[in-house]
């Protein structure tokens, strides 16, 4: 199953392009559904049709869905919230603050994405398409598999059996309440599905992510921000869209500047994700729902290419550590070694190779270390970071 997320900042479009690739999908034969992880949903305000936490078949081949996040998490996280909740409150914790501190952050969003391991177990459909919650938030939810088991390992460290034999001192001795074996249970079944999930959104063969920005300085810093985890995190990017573009043939000198800045931004953004492929939308005159527009900035973005298609499917960069030091590295096809200049800025990297330049933003173990050496390897720049 193809599956492909749609992330960016709060109303880059993300929802709209979502529906818009849904519905060019659909008509390619693939079985599509489009489901909305975002706890406040407006994908039935786009598509201009009611939907509810059950997949509504909207058109030939193409079904659509917004979760519920929270009978998501009932159903998940239930028993173990309610353990959790008793353990807090036998802290001296009251309800209120017992109950907000069983529910971690980025488990939500965690919890909405398991649909996807739902729907790749049922083979129900080809292709899912996810409209994510803001980057901010789907970082973290991205790292949450490996959060989420490390936190589960640490609250619940010994194995069920061995809990068996221990409960009915424990209970006596210990200062909090002891976990039933359904709690253990529950725990073992979440982090089995969060590992399948992981195995699925890492499967680069399969599962991609889109990056929408707009033309706007702070909007691009934060999908920088968000490529480079990803990067890190071993998630594929495969496209990143830039959306709401003021048209060329927009001549009121009021947008005359806007265009200007506007184009200034889209450098920035080639010189941030390239070599991913770039596509552009223009802004319309007016705002995208229904169909028959969705369809439209559908074919803007796709032309004549399968939506499900994957666009790019080489690491733009990675991390190795070997002892205190790491090795930083970075895929330059377009440039040829003698023309290489590199320094660090802040937190950015700068690649300069003649005409062309490179913006990486560096991921926080790099920031205090420094550039010991770079060599240039089959088309590699490969930099030794080490301790100052
Ligand atoms: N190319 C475009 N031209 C004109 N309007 C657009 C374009 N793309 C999106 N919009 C409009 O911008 C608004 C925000 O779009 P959308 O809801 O898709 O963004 P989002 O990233 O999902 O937002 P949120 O972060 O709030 O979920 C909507 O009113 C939508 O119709
Ligand atoms: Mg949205």
């Amino acid at each position: 199953m193809r599956t492909i997320l749609f992330t960016g900042k709060g109303g880059v479009g993300k929802t709209t392009i979502s529906a818009a690739t849904g519905i060019l999908a659909s008509y390619y034969g693939h079985r599509t559904i489009i489901i909305s992880a975002d706890a406040a949903h407006s994908l039935s305000d786009v598509l201009e049709i009611e939907l509810s936490d059950s997949p509504r078949k909207i058109a030939e081949n193409l079904y659509a869905q917004e979760i519920d996040v929270q009978k998501e998490i009932e159903k998940n996280w239930g028993i173990i919230q309610e353990y959790l909740t008793k353990f807090f409150s036998s802290q001296g914790m009251d309800n209120i603050e017992a109950d907000e501190m069983s529910v971690f952050p980025g488990l939500e969003e965690l919890f909405s994405l398991m649909q996807i391991k739902k729907y790749h177990d049922s083979n129900e459909f080809d292709l899912i398409i996810v409209d994510c919650a803001p980057t901010g938030d789907t970082l973290r939810l991205l790292s949450a598999p490996e959060i989420t088991n490390w936190y589960l390992k640490h609250i619940f460290p010994i194995q069920r059996t061995a809990a068996k034999a221990i409960r009915p001192v424990a209970n006596r001795v210990l200062p909090f309440p002891f976990p039933s074996d359904d709690v253990f249970e529950s725990v073992k079944t979440i982090t089995s599905q969060i590992q399948g999930l992981s195995d699925i959104l890492r499967d680069s063969g399969n599962s991609t992510i889109r990056l929408i920005v707009n033309p706007e300085k702070m909007v691009i810093k934060e999908a920088q921000r968000a490529f480079t985890y990803f990067n890190l995190f071993n998630y594929s990017v495969d496209l990143i869209i830039v959306n709401k573009k003021i048209p060329e043939a927009v001549k009121d000198p009021f947008f005359k500047q806007w265009k200007i800045i506007q184009s200034e931004h889209e450098k920035t953004v080639f010189e941030c994700f390239s070599p991913i492929p770039i596509r552009e939308i223009n802004l319309f005159k007016e705002e995208v729902v229904g169909i028959k527009k969705l369809e439209k900035v559908g074919k803007i973005l796709y032309k004549d290419e399968d939506p499900a298609d994957i666009f790019y499917s080489e690491k733009p960069f990675k991390i190795e550590k070997n002892g205190s030091n790491y090795t930083f590295y970075i895929n330059l096809p377009f440039v040829k070694k003698e023309e290489i200049d590199l320094y660090q800025k802040g937190e950015e990297l700068i690649i300069k190779a003649g005409k062309y330049k490179r913006n990486i933003l560096l991921p926080r173990v790099l920031l205090n270390l420094k550039i010991k050496e770079a060599k240039f390897k089959n088309h590699i720049l490969s930099i030794l970071f080490t301790r100052r």
